[in-house]
């Protein structure tokens, strides 16, 4: 994980000694139309800095569209040894978001470039030095500073040593303190995610999973347990055993516990995330183009845990329960067969599991969720949000650029709308209802778990709406988004740590 040391200046910028200093300009032409030329803009009250950066803001060569950058070394006039002008697109429509993704841009550029150590300027403009905007830059550095090379025999150290966020002129200290403190929290949380999501199959096994979950709560002070093979048998978790009972790696349910002092009453917010190891597609076997890239189908559960990081450190004054169910989904002699019904855990002992006839063994992430849910209800949640990277038909729905959100409850689901604001995470309300529901009933068993190839997101949100019942419950499906496909200025290709931060905020919500 990284070891990336903060900093916070209050110090004039133009001091400041570094390797880089990044600061950020924006366009402020509001006018429309062909002769409506970029009106350049730096984001930093430093008179000196200004001076530095003037020329090549006067070539109209640079067009600080969002993301792009322009170098200068040894500029005239302040002790940093570079100056790098992050773009921030049209003023107009930035937001913290948009420093979060500078601050990302700024260290991504130093990295591969031996620069060890990274300045960014909190921008200087109304609404883009709060605390939002604080805490967004080092998120965004750390999201900035992942790399996924974390095999390569010949890797070299490129890591940030030094992050500084320089704030200048008039700031509420302890409120800069305060959010500068959190981002770091959420920044490492969300890279601990995706360096989970980063590992192959072979070096994270379920089993594993679980003792790096236990390792992490641990550190931060959260209750935790790692069952396997046995307690699944016990809680008659007959969904999620029957993924695993196809691979020789046992599975592993992972109960992580936050319980706040003196916090008796109140809700109890289960948080239930999919951890298919890999997910080869059992018996229904997947084709071979893109397989690998099933490492990453506990992503999920990984999003769960991250945020329990987070939780723990952030200590909101609200219950929470975390149940990962991982497992690989392989095709052996002993892997389920399609055909086969099996029972899923029943919410109380005394009452039946409801049955589950399985059309397609590549439909398992449902199976193990569905007895995470019931688990989770059972240990007291009044609340649920689960997370899994759950249908390849959310991608035909919305693209690499939003994630899946369904819910039963229109209150918990605002909720989660207004995390998506502090969080800066796209994700998109998607349907469920009887129609769809009726397409999951089977002829031998109450359901089946696939329901024909229209509306598989749907369909899939259903199968576990079948579970949750009317407990109020989020539902994100996050297969299309968990996997950044292309590297972006701000982000590198792989694991995206999606889920985490909102999460994170949708939980804190109920404090
Ligand atoms: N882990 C996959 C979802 C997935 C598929 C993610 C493709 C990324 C790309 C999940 O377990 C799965 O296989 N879902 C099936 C369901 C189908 C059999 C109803 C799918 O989406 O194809
Ligand atoms: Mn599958
Ligand atoms: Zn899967």
């Amino acid at each position: 994980m990284s070891t990336m040391r903060t900093e916070l200046s209050f110090a004039p910028i133009a001091g400041i000694q570094t390797e880089l200093l990044a600061v950020l300009a924006a366009d402020t032409q509001t006018a429309k139309g062909p002769d409506a030329k970029p009106q350049l803009t730096l984001l930093t009250a430093d008179p000196a800095v200004q001076a530095a950066a003037a020329t090549v803001l006067g070539t109209g060569e640079y067009k600080a569209g969002a993301n792009e950058i322009v170098l200068l070394h040894a500029p005239a006039g302040i002790a940093a040894k570079r100056l790098l002008i992050v773009g921030f697109g049209k003023l107009a429509k930035a937001t913290a978001h948009s420093v979060r993704d500078a601050a990302g841009t700024a260290v991504r550029f130093a990295k591969p470039r031996g620069i060890r150590e990274v300045v960014v300027a909190l921008p200087s403009s109304d609404g883009l030095r709060d605390a939002a905007a604080v805490r967004a830059a080092v998120e965004g550095a750390f999201v900035g500073e992942f790399d996924a090379d974390t095999y390569r025999s010949d890797r070299k150290d490129q890591r940030i040593q030094l992050f500084t966020l320089a704030v200048a002129g008039e700031a509420d200290r302890a409120a800069v303190e305060a959010a500068f403190a959190e981002g770091a929290i959420v920044g490492e949380s969300q890279n601990f995610a995706r360096s989970l999501v980063n590992e192959p199959g072979n070096k994270l096994t379920p089993t594993i999973l679980g003792q790096r979950a236990a390792m992490m709560a641990q550190e931060v002070g959260l209750g935790w347990e790692v069952h396997s093979t046995e307690k699944l048998h016990e809680l008659k978790m007959g969904a999620f055993w029957s993924v695993s009972q196809g691979s020789p790696e046992p599975p592993a349910l992972i109960v992580l516990r936050y319980e706040p002092d003196g916090v008796k009453d109140g809700p109890v917010l289960g948080l239930v995330g999919k951890g298919i190891t890999f997910d080869t597609g059992g018996i229904s076997i997947k084709p071979a183009d893109n397989m690998e890239r099933m490492k990453y189908d506990m992503a999920g559960g990984a999003a769960m845990i991250g945020a329990m990081r987070a939780i723990a450190l952030l200590k909101p004054k609200v219950r929470v329960i975390a149940v990962v169910c991982a497992a690989e989904n392989m095709p052996s002699g002993t892997a389920q067969k399609p055909g086969d019904v099996q029972t899923a855990m029943p919410i109380t002992p005394d009452k039946p599991g409801k049955t589950i006839e399985i059309i397609n063994t590549d439909a398992e992430g449902r199976l193990v969720l569905a007895d995470g849910l019931t688990y989770a209800r059972q240990l007291g949640a009044t609340h649920l949000i689960d997370a899994a990277t759950l249908t390849g038909a959310i991608s035909v729905a919305l693209g690499k650029i939003n994630a899946g959100g369904f819910s039963n409850d229109d209150a918990a689901y605002r909720k989660f709308e207004e995390a998506l604001a502090i969080s800066g995470e796209k994700f998109w309300r998607l349907p469920l209802g009887e129609a769809y529901a009726d397409l999951i009933k089977s002829d031998i068993s109450d359901i089946k778990n696939t329901g024909g190839r229209w509306g598989g997101a749907s369909l899939a949100a259903e199968f576990l709406h079948v579970f949750a019942e009317d407990t109020p419950w989020i539902h994100l499906d996050i297969a299309g988004t968990a996997w950044v496909e292309d590297s972006r200025p701000f982000i590198a290709k792989g694991p995206s740590g999606i889920g985490v931060r909102s999460i994170l905020e949708w939980v804190r919500s109920y404090q």
